[in-house]
């Protein structure tokens, strides 16, 4: 994860000018890391939602702005592509290694339901629950994946233990003490033995080449997001504090890894130039909707007019396109195990990185 990430040189011809319709050839070689992590190998991932997303993605290249629900699905195919040479993609908890074993797996604050929908189909014999505040703009469902509309911070009122609790892309939605709330009752409901499993991004938009200047819209976004979420009292720098809440509310066998997301498709390697490609159109559709709410409440030296934050937005969206800034942010994933009721509780506080 701290090495450097190697740059793709063939991607600067002479002459080269910045216009959406550049990102186009890359985007049409998104589908390879992921047919051959997901389907050669044989997995149930449908193709035809892949397929989907991959168009999803596709939209945003040539319709910049807002793309109404495609951000989080680019991110869960940036997940998936980083993953993509995984027999599993979707989790790293160990859990599910006996496909025939039925699982009881819940998805908080699953959104669109992408994820929980992916479990579901590679896990026919599982029941996947997926909860979120408001109701999923899907029209179809795996038998065996269920949304409900409710709200995580109340009394749980499931009936079953789950084997696997999962929540993708929350930051910003809590503040510290329902955090640790919300990590208490998904102990309370996990089955002895039961994983949880978390997967974040950080706001800091960096580069390992010093290509970033220190004025750009995009070397500000971290230091701004993070100042709004404070002033806001829900931090949008979670990554750096799950591990250690999650422990707090006694799960054990803490593992982390820790991901660098390209921003544009100018890594060498292959599967980072196509994460860096589809991660750059969520951001493109994303972030006005990300930064509005709380720029326009928080922001310094006073909250800001909408039309300042348009005005930063197309700065940041011109130098998103800017091949010369080789920009990326990391995101982390951390899973932790439930102990059974006989286990000794762990000497050691540390956590495993992988
Ligand atoms: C940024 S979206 C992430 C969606 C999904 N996990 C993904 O990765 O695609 C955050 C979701 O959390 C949901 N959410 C926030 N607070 C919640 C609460 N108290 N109970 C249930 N869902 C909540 C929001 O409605 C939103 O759909």
């Amino acid at each position: 994860m701290t090495d450097p990430i190697a740059v793709d040189p063939d991607l600067y011809a002479p002459g080269w000018t910045a216009s959406p319709d550049d990102w186009q050839s890359e985007t049409t070689s998104i589908g390879s890391s992921l047919y051959r992590g997901l389907l050669d190998n044989g997995r149930r991932i449908p193709s035809d939602e892949l397929q989907f997303e991959t168009y999803e993605a596709g939209y945003a290249v040539n319709h910049p702005g807002p793309v109404p629900d495609s951000a989080n699905s680019c991110r869960h195919l940036v997940d998936l592509i980083l993953e993509s040479d995984r027999e599993n993609p979707l989790f790293r908890s160990p859990v599910g290694a006996d496909r025939e074993r039925a699982l009881q797996v819940l998805d908080i604050g699953t959104g669109q339901g992408t994820w929980a929908i992916d479990v579901a189909d590679m896990f026919p014999n599982s029941t996947v629950r997926g909860v979120d505040l408001f109701p999923p703009p899907v029209t179809w469902m795996p038998p065996n994946c269920v949304i409900e509309v409710d709200n995580v911070l109340e009394d749980w009122t499931w009936r079953e233990q789950f084997d696997l609790i999962h929540m993708r892309n929350m930051l910003g939605s809590f503040d510290p003490s329902e955090w640790d709330r919300l990590y208490q009752q998904c102990f309370d409901k996990m089955a002895p033995g039961g994983w949880i499993e978390q997967l974040e991004v950080g706001p800091f938009v960096k580069s390992d080449d010093g290509s970033i200047p220190p004025d750009s819209a995009m070397a500000q976004w971290g230091p701004m997001m993070q100042a709004c979420g404070e002033k806001a009292g829900r931090s949008c720098d979670i990554i750096l504090t799950m591990s250690d809440s999650i422990r707090k509310a006694g799960f054990v066998e803490v593992r982390e890894k820790t991901y660098k997301w390209p921003l544009g498709p100018w890594p060498k390697n292959q599967k980072l130039k196509e994460a860096g490609t589809v991660n750059v159109q969520h951001w493109m559709s994303g972030m006005e909707g990300w930064c509005m709410w709380l720029l326009t409440k928080f922001g310094e030296p006073e909250p800001w007019t909408k039309e300042q934050v348009h005005v930063y937005c197309a700065k940041l969206r011109s130098e998103l396109k800017n091949p010369y800034y080789h920009a990326y942010h990391t995101s982390r994933r951390v899973w932790a195990r439930k102990p059974m009721p006989d286990e000794t509780p762990p000497r050691s506080f540390k956590s495993s990185s992988q």
